[in-house]
């Protein structure tokens, strides 16, 4: 965990362990130069607790990264909740509780709502101890809105690699059915598009599957599966040295946070042709609809209209990257550093 500290250039960490639930607890703040930190909280079982740090402060970065490329006044943070073994129901609850005191203490330096192992309903038990709370004041649940933003960047990834624009007839392959992968597969679906799904839990594809006329694929042989698109929806570091050379896509359009394992990813996609939509410009729709509506006053409209415009942002990215022969990365960045070196607008 030093060395995890010593290699990083965020600002601060917040930890503490929880005896109660023998449970590690992150506040990673990454940046707040565009202004508080607020990021999602995420639950899950990590093999050790230095790994629950490594994923807080990574995904701490990708949200500075996402505040910037939506030009959003708000600083990179992320909550990481390392469980060493699943809880039952109800020391969860006095987890999340002690949690959202933690974060009350903070008093507004990190504001914080759904992400991976903690759902709408979770983030209303956190809010009973804590008013820096997304999710529980009219913008609800951020998967559809996640969703609806990744659909466009897919929109975007085929229009780039396709002759012709749109989805009716075209494979995407959805890795992952939970909040957005399931409202992203619907959207898909009515669309037009040929679907293929996946998840750790077999059952829960199958049954996906069948409603919405899909095919469910293994989840170890979804990175061979023939498709056009390959949609990351579930965890990160999916997009990796052994995974890369499996694909059998032409473009990568996904909601999970830091899908590719290193920098070099992102040139192992580029030098095999598989177009790549940056993940932090792709899923932005979920924090645009949460911190738009409920921290920045915005209207259902202006949030709609922001996020539909994911498309649009990632089509200029596109542009830029195929001018310059160079990966999508690139450009986002470079995109995000302006607006970060300019400061809040
Ligand atoms: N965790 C989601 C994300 O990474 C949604 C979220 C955004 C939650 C901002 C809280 C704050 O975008």
């Amino acid at each position: 965990m030093e060395n995890l500290l010593r290699g990083w250039d965020g600002e601060h960490v917040v930890m503490r362990y929880d005896r109660e639930a023998e449970a590690w607890i992150f506040v990673a703040v990454h940046s707040t130069r565009l202004g508080n930190a607020t990021g999602g909280t995420r639950m899950k079982v990590y093999d050790t607790p230095a790994d629950g740090l490594r994923d807080a402060l990574r995904l701490a970065e990708g949200m500075t990264y996402k505040w910037a490329g939506i030009d959003f006044p708000m600083g990179g943070g992320k909550g990481v909740l390392a469980l060493t073994r699943p809880l039952e129901p109800d020391e969860r609850d006095r987890l999340l509780e002690r949690y959202g005191e933690l974060v009350e203490t903070l008093a507004g330096g990190f504001g914080t709502g759904a992400d991976l192992g903690v759902g709408p309903d979770l983030v209303k038990v956190i809010a009973r101890e804590t008013t820096h709370v997304y999710g529980t004041r009219g913008a609800g649940d951020p998967g559809p809105w996640t969703a609806l933003g990744v659909f466009k960047a897919i929109e975007a990834a085929v229009e780039e690699v396709f002759e012709g624009p749109g989805l009716e007839g075209r494979t995407v392959l959805v890795q992952g059915l939970g909040d957005v992968g399931v409202p992203l597969c619907k959207r898909l679906w009515d669309v037009g598009a040929r679907l293929k799904v996946t998840d750790a839990d077999r059952g829960r594809a199958e049954g996906i599957a069948s409603e919405l006329d899909a095919e469910p694929v293994d989840a170890d042989a979804a990175y061979d599966e023939p498709c056009d698109v390959f949609s990351p929806c579930a965890v990160g570091g999916v997009l990796n040295q052994f995974t890369i050379p499996r694909l059998a896509c032409k473009a990568v359009a996904g909601a999970a946070n830091n899908q590719l394992d290193t920098a070099e990813d992102a040139e192992r996609l580029h030098a095999r042709g598989i177009l790549y939509a940056p993940d932090f410009i792709s899923n932005a729709g979920g924090a645009i609809a949460l911190c738009g509506m409920e921290g920045l006053s915005m209207t259902d409209d202006y949030v709609t209209a922001k996020t539909l415009s994911i498309r649009d942002t990632l089509k200029a990215i596109f542009k830029e990257a195929r001018e310059r022969s160079e990966s999508p990365v690139h450009a986002a960045d470079r995109l995000a550093r302006q607006v970060l070196e300019r400061g809040p607008a």
